[in-house]
């Protein structure tokens, strides 16, 4: 079987799964934005990482659909408290919770699915559990310390790339790493193969975002699913901001900073005159070549991990998709 074919068979198997869980009834206004959400779709990235982590290690991947589910839950809670602080309109192609129905409701829904993603973890003996929910809390705090590093960042214009890079890994990429953790954890694969796969994803979490950055500024507006240009509008300190600011001209400089002052209503021409900047610096390039770097740090990671070529190459594959992607 193509590995295309077998990395879709592992979606349908977790998408069957969450719909047969996320049955909810009343009161509507908590859970109907739940079901909206989640039934918006997505890639569905991170739970196919801890399904494919499971069966990597030797586990059926069956017993770590929870986990996947718990994972996912947390993302999309993340998705909707993240588009109310991002100010964002669309999501997925559709309009966001809170836009849809209001901020109060985009707050309680979030709360409830952050508490719904640890319920799923009850289903796993003691040890097991106690191991999933300790690295579980570690990494949404570590979450939450990412997206107020990003917002602080927005007021700031003094950001570092170090300073960025630590935001991205806090806010995306340990998500992602812990994703994968887990599903060794449930398959009680080896500590220092545990260690590794969480390395693979830390890194493929932050070229993933460095990605996001890119097609945030660059993406189709028909495929991305969301506003384009959004991050520059809220003047997000993005990798391609930064690069522009240490390798464009003076006059490119001034101009980006002065850009990166203003939230003017009307927003078109400033999305278009900082878009042609960070083409003019030659920081789209750089993030391309950060993203190609980090991803192969990731497949670094991924070859100390002793077992056969053939079923890493699956994860590989992924990793690959997934910089290919427009969504
Ligand atoms: C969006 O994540 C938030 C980021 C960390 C960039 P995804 O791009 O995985 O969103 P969905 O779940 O596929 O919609
Ligand atoms: C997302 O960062 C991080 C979390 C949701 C925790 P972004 O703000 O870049 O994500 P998108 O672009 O809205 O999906
Ligand atoms: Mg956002
Ligand atoms: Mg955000
Ligand atoms: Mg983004």
């Amino acid at each position: 079987m193509a590995d295309i074919d077998i990395i879709d068979q592992y979606r349908s198997s977790f998408v069957s799964y969450l719909e047969e869980k996320i049955k909810f009834a009343e009161p509507k206004h908590l859970y109907e934005p739940i079901q909206y959400i989640l039934g918006l779709g997505g890639k569905r990235m991170r739970p196919i990482l801890t399904l494919m982590t499971a069966e990597l290690f030797g586990e059926d991947p069956k017993n770590a659909l929870d986990t996947a589910l718990a994972v996912e839950m947390f993302h999309n809670f993340s998705l909707v408290h993240d588009d109310i602080m991002d100010d964002a309109p669309l999501r997925r192609g559709k309009t966001t919770v809170h836009e849809k129905w209001d901020v109060n409701t985009g707050i309680l829904s979030g709360d409830a699915m952050l508490i719904l993603s640890y319920q799923f973890l009850e289903s796993y003996p003691a040890e097991t559990y106690k191991e999933l929910t300790k690295l579980f809390s570690k990494t949404a705090l570590e979450v939450c310390e990412g997206q107020q590093y990003d917002v602080d960042f927005e007021t700031r214009d003094d950001v570092t790339i170090p300073e960025y890079l630590k935001m991205i890994e806090y806010k995306t990429s340990v998500l992602v790493a812990a994703a994968m953790k887990m599903g060794a954890l449930v398959a009680n694969a080896p500590k220092k193969d545990a260690e590794a796969i969480y390395e693979f994803g830390r890194n493929l979490g932050i070229a993933f975002q460095l990605q996001d950055d890119y097609l945030d500024a660059f993406g189709d507006p028909k495929t991305f699913g969301k506003q384009v240009g959004g991050d520059i509008m809220v003047n997000k300190k993005t990798y391609l901001y930064l690069k522009s600011l240490e390798k464009a001209s003076k006059d490119n400089q001034d101009g980006l900073l002065h850009l990166y002052s203003i939230k003017p209503k009307d927003s078109a021409d400033k999305v278009e005159a900082v878009k042609t900047i960070f083409k003019e610096s030659g920081a789209v390039e750089e993030t391309k070549k950060a993203i190609q770097d980090f991803t192969q740090k990731a497949f670094d990671a991924l070859a100390e991990i002793e077992l056969p070529e053939k079923s890493k190459a699956l994860l590989e594959q992924f990793a690959k998709n997934l910089m290919e992607r427009t969504v």
